[in-house]
């Protein structure tokens, strides 16, 4: 078990395979992109199979998330979600993309085991899209979502950030066309996770900024506290359902207290939180022979080091070194 010294147990497991993007979102990376990990770093498809198993059979993880960077950029992606499939316990397993790449592969990864994806769109107007992407790219990521929904890969979830100015006013038009697609629309509070350091408390839309704004075309409901779990999505029913949309509040309602997650860069650390500033190495363990057991054994030993929260309220918060692209969302 990934027990932590505040009985947190995590459960579930997100694994970044690169941190490479065809996508340059502003509130993420700058237009030249970053200092992307060398190949011989990266974690082989071989090694993340064997730590999922490690995770799944020693350490009680039930479900997996493969992110990025992009994870479809990944050319061993569907063979590792078959191998992660053909696991004893079998995995629960989504995938977090911006969508470019699942016309192309959402019927393989479904085929190959794969349960679920979420999407991420900040935009339902081309321009904006290009304007906060930096590629044109709009009509490939509609195109990967119905891709993604006709494939089975459902519920697909689709993940806004709203930046000021840029597409704040869009909150209703998405959930009007969310609803009417099947997709269920999540609303993100953006974090000081980008590789610019250009976050700002007072710039960022907030969760309470997102539901006056909904609010102003439809009625919205609490699904209920006891909903939350440790999803970090806060959800409503919209006009009395069975439509849904959530809110991921992570800097007004941090969701830290049932945290069940674990994370492995696509180097091969654990950070135990987004927002650690320690990462523990098992690539170098994996790479020098280590036992299953010991691998398990170092594992254990980081998540017991985990934090109560993320600081981000602390005075004296510092943003993490890594930007969210090479943690792995
Ligand atoms: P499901 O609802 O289970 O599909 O997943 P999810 O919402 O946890 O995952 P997704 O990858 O779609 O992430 C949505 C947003 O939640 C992203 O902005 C993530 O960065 C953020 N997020 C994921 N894990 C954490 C976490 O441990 N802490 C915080 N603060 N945010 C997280
Ligand atoms: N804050 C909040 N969400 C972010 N994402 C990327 N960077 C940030 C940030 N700084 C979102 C992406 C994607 C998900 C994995 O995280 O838009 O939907
Ligand atoms: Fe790429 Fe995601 Fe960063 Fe956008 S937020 S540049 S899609 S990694």
């Amino acid at each position: 078990m990934l027990i932590d010294t505040y009985d947190r147990v995590a459960t579930d497991l997100r694994v970044s395979l690169t941190d490479r993007c065809n996508l340059r979102c502003t509130y993420c990376m700058p237009e030249e992109g970053l200092q992307w990990l060398a190949k011989p770093d990266l974690l082989s498809d071989e090694e993340i199979v064997r730590l999922v198993r490690i995770a799944v059979t020693r350490l009680g993880i039930t479900e997996v998330r493969f992110t990025g960077g992009e994870p479809l950029l990944r050319p061993g992606l569907v063979s590792v979600v078959e191998q992660c499939a053909a696991l004893d316990p079998r995995p629960k397993m989504s995938l977090t993309t911006n969508g470019i790449g699942l016309k192309r592969t959402a019927a393989a990864l479904e085929a190959a085991g794969l349960d679920r994806v979420n999407v991420s769109l900040d935009t339902l107007r081309p321009d904006v899209f290009k304007t906060l992407t930096r590629r044109d790219r709009h009509h490939d990521v509609l195109a990967g979502l119905e891709a993604a929904r006709d494939a089975g890969l459902t519920p697909v979830k689709v993940n806004t950030v709203l930046m000021p100015g840029l597409n704040d006013d869009e909150a209703p038009d998405l959930l009007a066309w969310a609803m009417d697609n099947a997709y269920e629309l999540r609303f993100i509070e953006q974090m000081p996770l980008d590789a610019q350091h250009g976050w700002k408390r007072d710039g960022m839309i907030t969760a309470g900024d997102i539901l006056d704004s909904l609010r102003t075309r439809f009625d919205l409901t609490p699904e209920g506290e006891d909903r939350r779990g440790s999803a970090p999505a806060e959800r409503w029913l919209v006009d009395g359902g069975p439509h849904r949309v959530g809110v991921i509040a992570s800097v007004t309602r941090p969701f830290c207290r049932a945290c069940d997650r674990t994370r492995l860069t696509a180097d091969g650390q654990v950070r135990t939180c987004l927002f650690a500033r320690e990462e523990t190495d098992l690539r170098g363990a994996l790479r020098s022979d280590a036992p299953d057991e010991e691998i398990a054994r170092i594992w254990k030993l980081a998540m017991w080091g985990k934090k109560a929260g993320s600081g981000l309220d602390d005075p004296s918060f510092l943003q993490p070194d890594r930007p969210m692209s090479a943690i792995g969302g």
